[in-house]
């Protein structure tokens, strides 16, 4: 491992995060409605405009002081030379000793991205233009399955980032997809996720991509060993004949022998590298099933939008910074208001698996306790990403963030021109957006309730105390190339947040425990003999319950 507390102070002990902590007892009782009292221009002075995305952050609980301090603990904690060193290949994942370089994914072929001393970006186009060629081929009828049959039918078979990611890019941009073909993934190791998956499907024109970096996840390999024997069932191939694989499977990996172990030819095989963190792998060659939807036309004004948002987070000044002023914002209420959450709200159908696909980003990033250093941190870290979208959201939990007793910190996604311009509905669904910002924000008095002739007994029922912190994100519209900027933007504020807090942001030893467990009680649950169990007797009466329902007492 390398030596990853060099220099750092902890965080607690920088300057600025001690001028914020007096300076939050100053401001932390002024109201929004205050704010923008003082200063009418707020609305227009607290917001940044990038390309076709206006960031209005007005409506967020600060002062210029505040944010003057924030982006000075930013200069404090070393976040530019952490931008640098990332875009520069070092092996910042220090905990597992290696570069992040997803930045290099995007990047075009006019660039040069150093990695251990070669360039790493001709490598990535030559996987890019080889996805390319196939997704020319399936989508123009040209590979055919095994019957000589046309492929209609895509399933992507992967999980964490090698699902999250495809599953949300494929729902984001529906509009711009074939739509003759059909996509769908799959991604529980719960069997009903296969059968319910493809219980329509043809299996002499459909295609499963793998999609596992390791070729190794447990629920993966499960799914696709199924999907294999599903294929061969379902074509009738003779017992031992595994011919048809080739025209029905291809991989996304980076473990060539694993991949060729499962029986796919790696000429069928689309790789990348160790330097891609899974929840960063969705504009890697794990994005296949994004590129067979949209096209390699598509998939490259994807690649141009993240690669827009790299630029801008390398090189725009801290405070006219997106990602970094959404990061540090997140620092601000995480770590001085203790908030524990942090919602996302896009006003689009279309993005309706985007807070789910941001859960795995932030929160295998940043769920950390223990910085750099090895030492327990004594801050708060990453909050709970959550969302649904927009107006579903307003009649389910938005009366909590209201009228709750939690700060929950709210981004509003909204785009000024739909894609499906269909009488008022465009208008309606905006004037959601910015409604209830402002109601967030502002609220309403036991004065305007009364003054509504609210009887007095009704009237603290119906106060809405407002000052409720929300960013609104305002988009030009939904197009491949806007959905990579949204995207980047998170990914960089994740980044931010992870140098702020001194930790890892790269690395998941939280997700091993429970796999490593699983391993050992599989067999104590098949075994045919009654296993001597060693667990707690909690864990112990469950594998018995289990074991006695499938008869194998
Ligand atoms: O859940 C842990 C994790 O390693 C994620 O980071 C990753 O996205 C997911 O598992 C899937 O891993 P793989 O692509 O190797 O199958």
């Amino acid at each position: 491992m390398n030596s990853p507390a060099a220099g750092f102070t902890p965080l607690r002990d920088r300057p600025a995060y001690r001028r914020l902590a007096e300076h939050f007892d100053n401001v932390s009782g002024l109201s929004l409605r205050e704010l923008f009292d003082q200063d009418p221009a707020r609305g227009q002075r607290l917001a940044l405009e990038f390309e076709d995305i206006y960031f209005d952050y007005s409506k967020q609980r600060v002062t210029d002081e505040t944010l003057d301090l924030l982006v000075a603990l930013a200069e404090e904690s070393g976040l530019s030379a952490r931008i640098s060193a990332m875009f520069g290949g070092e092996h910042i994942n220090v905990t597992e000793d290696r570069a992040v370089l997803h930045v290099a994914l995007r990047a075009p072929t006019s660039e040069v991205i150093d990695f251990d001393g070669h360039d790493v970006v001709p490598e990535v186009h030559e996987v890019l233009n080889r996805m390319g060629g196939f997704a020319d081929r399936l989508r123009s009828g040209e590979w055919t399955g095994h019957t000589g049959q046309r492929i209609s039918n895509v399933v992507n078979i992967g999980i964490g980032g090698s699902d999250l990611g495809p599953v949300m890019a494929y729902e984001a941009l529906k509009h711009y997809s074939q739509r003759d073909l059909t996509f769908r993934f799959v991604s529980n190791v719960d069997g009903t996720d296969f059968v319910e998956k493809t219980r329509d499907l043809d299996p002499a024109q459909t295609l499963f991509v793998i999609s596992s970096k390791t070729f190794t996840t447990l629920e993966t390999m499960t799914n696709a060993r199924t999907a294999r024997d599903w294929l061969l069932a379902g074509l009738g191939t003779p017992e031992g004949d595994v011919s048809p694989v080739a025209k029905h499977f291809v991989a996304v990996s980076t473990n060539a022998e694993k991949v060729s172990e499962f029986g796919i030819d790696t000429e069928n095989m689309f790789g990348f590298w160790d330097w891609v963190g899974g929840r960063y792998s969705m504009d890697s060659a794990i994005g296949l099933s994004t590129m067979l939807a949209i096209g390699p036309d598509g998939f490259g004004q994807l690649l141009a939008g993240f690669h827009s948002v790299d630029e801008h987070f390398r090189t725009a000044a801290l405070r006219q910074n997106i990602p970094a002023l959404m990061g540090l914002l997140t620092v601000w209420y995480t770590d001085f208001f203790g908030s524990q959450t942090q919602a996302v709200l896009p006003y689009d159908q279309y993005l309706n698996r985007f807070p789910a696909s941001l859960q795995q980003l932030p929160m295998e990033s940043n769920g950390k306790s223990v910085s750099l250093d090895g030492k327990r941190v004594d801050y708060g870290t990453g909050p709970v990403y959550w969302g649904e979208p927009g107006t579903n959201g307003q009649h389910s939990f938005y009366q909590l963030i209201h009228q709750g007793t939690l700060t929950i910190p709210a981004d509003f996604i909204g785009f000024l021109h739909t894609l499906n311009p269909v009488g008022q509905h465009h208008d309606l669904l905006t004037a959601n957006v910015f409604a209830q910002t402002e109601a967030l924000a502002f609220g309403k008095t036991a004065d305007q309730v009364r003054a509504e002739g609210v009887e007095d007994s009704l009237v603290p029922f119906k106060v809405f105390e407002g000052n409720h912190p929300t960013s609104t994100f305002l988009v030009g519209q939904l197009t491949p190339y806007t959905l990579g900027q949204l995207v980047g933007l998170y990914e960089h504020s994740v980044f931010t947040q992870g140098v702020i807090w001194s930790v890892d942001s790269f690395d998941q030893w939280g997700v091993e425990l429970g796999k490593v467990l699983a391993q050992r009680v599989i067999p104590e649950l098949q075994s045919e003999q009654p296993p001597a169990l060693a667990h707690d007797s909690s864990t112990n009466t469950l594998i018995r319950r289990y074991r006695a329902a499938q008869g194998r007492s």
